[in-house]
């Protein structure tokens, strides 16, 4: 779907894609954008976004615009029965990271927390179910309500650390987006919490965690725990070092973390330190 928006910038201006890169850059529209998701994940179909590999410079980058809100969006689930385990696992978990950031994020609003909220609950049931039930239409239609609602929120909402990490991470390696992003999530929860405590309670609760009598800490470590154990059982169990990651990789990666749009909305502000740490726990 990010390939069909990009063909459809393309078409309506005919420049180069990368011209493109950054926020609101297409000042042309493109044709009619029909768009049929195979995944419940990217959000791609209801998004203002489109994330590209960029071989050369070997990084994913990020072109933000209302002008690749696709015209029409058709979701059947049943076209999710024929997933394998892991593609429905890791293209959950972004649903998830998606509906994570955009309720922590700088941009939220009250109608973006709606959608947030109610993917990640919904996530949290539904997704394993589907994983060990694949041809189940009613855990599909869940998943992919969930991937609808938390596109919606990010999409208004914008995103945060993690996808800049992962853009970064995912472009360098070839790791597809779902996984660097549920590796990534833990790490950054662990180092975020602090500057959006009341609102990484709120996801915990929706996380079905209990939170209110609670210490900071207890709930940050009980909510870095729970997303842990939750992509492992979905079958994301590897480290950044099981996907070829290296020590000596981290500073060019962290160079392109920070230059991201993604974390134009992070609640903490960003600095070199807090990304290195986040990619070296990850190692
Ligand atoms: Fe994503």
């Amino acid at each position: 779907m990010d390939c069909a928006k990009g063909i459809a910038v393309v078409a309506g201006t005919g420049r180069p894609i990368e011209e493109f890169e950054g926020v609101d850059r297409i000042d042309r529209p493109g044709p009619p954008l029909l768009c049929v998701p195979t995944t419940a994940g990217s959000s791609a179909d209801v998004s203002q976004f489109a994330i590209l590999s960029s071989p050369g410079r070997r990084l994913k980058f990020a072109i933000i615009s209302k002008s690749i809100v696709p015209d029409v969006s058709l979701l059947d689930p049943d076209l999710l029965c024929t997933l394998p385990p892991r593609l429905t696992g890791s293209t959950g978990l972004d649903a998830l990271t998606h509906a994570v950031e955009a309720y922590v994020s700088t941009g939220a609003s009250p109608i973006t927390d709606l959608f947030a909220l109610s993917a990640i609950r919904r996530l949290a049931t539904f997704l394993p179910l589907a994983v060990q039930h694949p041809g189940n239409a009613v855990y599909r239609n869940e998943t992919m309500l969930a991937s609808l609602e938390a596109g919606l929120a990010f999409s208004n909402a914008s995103l945060g650390a993690v996808h800049a990490l992962a853009h970064s991470l995912g472009g360098y390696l070839d790791i597809p987006h779902g996984i660097c992003n549920a590796i990534l999530l833990e790490q950054v929860v662990h180092c975020n919490f602090p500057y959006a405590a009341d609102r990484y309670r709120a996801v915990s609760a929706a996380f079905g965690l209990e939170v209110w009598q609670q210490s900071s800490e207890v709930v940050c470590a009980a909510l870095v725990d729970r997303i842990s154990s939750f992509r492992r059982i979905l079958g994301v169990d590897q480290t950044l070092a099981d996907c070829g990651l290296t020590p000596e990789d981290i500073p060019v990666l962290t160079k392109n973390a920070l230059l991201d749009p993604c974390m134009a909305t992070n609640p903490r502000v960003p600095d070199e330190e807090m990304v290195r740490r986040c990619y070296e726990r990850a190692l």
